[in-house]
């Protein structure tokens, strides 16, 4: 390595400690909350509508699937990219896209994905 370049690196391997540290800290804070989580994704699913075109338990309208379960059949991610932009997913998805935050998507799959 030639010397000048020496402090360089260094900078750079204790960025990359830093960025590990966070992100281990997000991690834990993440593992933390799991069930405030599902419980914003339930009064989320509430809020936008969802109920108008899903059932879940006993509850609902069943224009779409019943998302009873939907947690068996696909991961917290799955959900959040299908949220996202359904027809993205699949092409010839009839379920509109509709406007949620960042926020909501991501409680909405935490919820949705804990049902099993
Ligand atoms: C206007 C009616 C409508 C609304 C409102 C709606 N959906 Fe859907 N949704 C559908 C239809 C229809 C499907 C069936 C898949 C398709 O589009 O072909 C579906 C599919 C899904 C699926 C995939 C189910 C599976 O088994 O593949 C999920 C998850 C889902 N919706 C979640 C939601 C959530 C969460 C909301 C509220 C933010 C919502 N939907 C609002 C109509 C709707």
């Amino acid at each position: 390595m030639r010397p000048w370049t020496a402090p360089l690196q260094r900078g750079v391997r204790t960025r990359v400690i830093v960025a590990a540290v966070l992100l281990a800290g997000v991690a834990t804070a993440a593992a933390q909350a799991p069930s405030a989580q599902v419980e914003r994704g339930q009064a989320a699913f509430k809020n936008n509508g969802c109920y108008g075109c899903h059932v879940i338990g006993k509850a609902g309208t069943p224009i779409g699937p019943d998302l009873s379960s939907v947690g068996r059949k696909y991961p917290a991610d799955y959900l959040a990219r299908w949220l996202r932009d359904p027809s993205l997913q699949r092409p010839s998805a009839h379920m509109p896209a509709l406007e949620l935050t960042d926020r909501d998507i991501d409680a909405l799959a935490a919820y949705l994905g804990s049902l099993r």
